[in-house]
């Protein structure tokens, strides 16, 4: 059996199915390359059929990215396949994921097909795949609550149809980890021609037990793990990438296998994902958390300081929990800005991009006289799509708080190259520049949520401000960020609005 773990990362597929994950192109491939960076096996970049703008996502990821095989979701038709095949074409390696559901339930109920309708469905299904790549994988949606009896039989057929991965998915998150591996130990050994494949697992966190039941399958053999960044994922979520391949790293002495993936990557993964989906990730959150490595008690810091594995299994650093690196400052020149991008693998697309993102720089540094890794993050965030492409943009801004007064906002924005300004009073500031805003756009659009971070320490930090809005069942994020929380509000809800004016319909793979 092979020592090797395969990391398939499913964020930009089933991470982008949580209500209110959904994110755009460019935000797409900056996850990406992050994930190649990290050393990702396999990226799911989305699911080609679900819209125009889903297939462009992942032809664009398929162009971008050289290292990963990167992968598209397909149901098992002919179209699906077609269009996940076209989209992953680019890529220097690419990979059809099919399904087709197994369980008695979803069959009947979901289906309203016969199980051998379904196996002769996901036998052609593979066979479709193929004309495009040799590298197809198969999954039996809800396969947790299938019979073993049909898995092992329509797992036969697809492998004979040469597919070269078989995914068992826990759809629900209905399985506990020994039942769990039960099965993929029962499948492994059953099915003749088992050792064709690779078998992979995907578990979904209902009962919290994904990462529980994905490392028991790797025990029983299993050798590819589909997983998020942050366990973000459909309902309660996926099985979270770094827990995995921190515990298969930490007792490889138990697993006998280890990833690729170089974990210093982790915690940047992990806050670029939260940043961009507005998912805050709980502190106490293993791995990534804010306190994952904090020692609070004076005993264990006393004997953290005296010999750190006392209370430490992981190095913090490991996992890329590094102090904010002072990078640049006031008197850095055009040079030194463009290296550091380069260094943190930001891709500014135009020239022109790069100069208006440089004037920023230098006006953020003037008001703040460190700048940070996280700052720039944040800076060329804004960047990746050209003023024309905004349709709602924030030109000037001013506010009034003071005891005893109704606070006021008073803005001007540029809403499809007009000029527009309208003032507000409101409960507080942030309340009277969202209700400016909605005056000019009359969007109608419902405020689903409205959060704030410190990107670095300090009282000069730029906040950075997630809001979600929704609008006739659509739901999206947007990002600011300023030394001045009150215009990083602003932005955000403009960037929500404005991902608002331009957002594709997609069909959910699920359904
Ligand atoms: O949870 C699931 O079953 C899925 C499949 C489409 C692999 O996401
Ligand atoms: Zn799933």
């Amino acid at each position: 059996m092979s020592d090797q773990l395969i990391i398939f990362d499913t964020t930009l597929r089933d991470g982008e199915q949580s209500p209110g994950a959904s994110m755009t192109r460019e935000e797409k491939l900056r996850i990406a390359r992050q994930l190649e960076r990290m050393r990702v096996d396999v990226i799911e970049a989305g699911f080609a059929a679900a819209s125009n703008g889903d297939f462009e996502s992942v032809q664009a990821i398929a162009q971008a990215v050289r290292e990963s095989t990167i992968c598209s979701l397909a149901r098992a038709n002919e179209n699906d396949i077609r269009r996940a095949g076209e989209a992953v074409t680019p890529a220097a390696r690419g990979r059809i994921h099919t399904f087709i559901a197994t369980s008695p339930i979803h069959m009947e109920k979901k289906l309203r097909m016969q199980p051998d309708q379904v196996v002769e469905q996901a036998v052609k299904a593979i066979r479709w795949a193929r004309q495009f790549t040799d590298d197809v994988e198969f999954s039996a949606e809800d396969a947790g609550r299938s019979e073993i009896d049909f898995l092992c039989r329509i797992f036969e057929a697809v492998i004979a149809a040469g597919a070269k991965t078989i995914n068992v998915p826990d759809t629900v998150g209905y399985n506990v980890p020994e039942q769990f591996a039960h099965t993929i130990r029962t499948l492994i050994e059953r099915i003749p021609n088992a050792d064709r494949v690779v078998w992979s697992v995907h578990c979904h966190n209902d009962l919290g037990l994904a990462v529980a039941n994905s490392l028991a399958a790797v025990m029983a053999g299993a050798r590819q793990v589909e997983c998020t960044v942050n366990g973000l994922g459909e309902r309660a979520g996926n099985a979270s990438l770094e827990e995995v391949v921190m515990a298969v790293r930490t007792r490889r002495d138990i697993f006998g296998c280890d990833t690729r993936i170089d974990t210093t990557q982790i915690v940047p993964a992990s806050k670029l994902v939260s940043g961009i989906t507005g998912f805050p990730v709980q502190p106490n959150k293993a791995i990534v958390g804010a306190n994952a490595f904090a020692h609070e008690s004076g005993i264990h810091q006393d004997g953290v300081l005296k010999h750190r594995e006392t209370y430490e299994i992981m190095r913090a650093e490991d996992v890329g929990w590094t102090a904010n690196k002072l990078v640049l400052g006031k008197h850095s020149g055009r040079n030194a800005f463009r290296s550091r991008l380069q260094e943190l693998g930001i891709v500014i697309g135009s020239e022109e991009q790069l100069n208006h993102a440089f004037t920023r720089f230098k006006a953020l540094a003037d008001k703040k006289h460190e700048i940070f890794d996280e700052d720039l993050q944040a800076l060329v965030s804004d960047e990746t799509s050209p003023h024309e492409l905004e349709h709602f943009r924030l030109l000037a801004s001013r506010f009034h708080s003071e005891t005893g007064e109704i606070p006021q906002a008073a803005l001007t924005l540029a809403i499809g190259g007009e000029e527009k300004s309208a003032a507000s009073s409101g409960s507080g500031p942030v309340d009277a520049a969202f209700r400016a805003i909605e005056q000019l756009a009359e969007s109608g659009t419902e405020l689903l949520l409205y959060s704030v971070n410190a990107i670095t320490t300090g009282t000069d930090a730029q906040g950075e401000v997630t809001v979600r809005l929704a609008k006739d069942g659509k739901v999206v994020n947007g990002q600011g960020a300023d030394t001045d929380i009150i215009v990083a509000s602003a932005k955000a809800y403009l960037n929500a609005l404005n991902k608002l004016h331009t957002k594709f319909d997609k069909l959910n793979p699920q359904l």
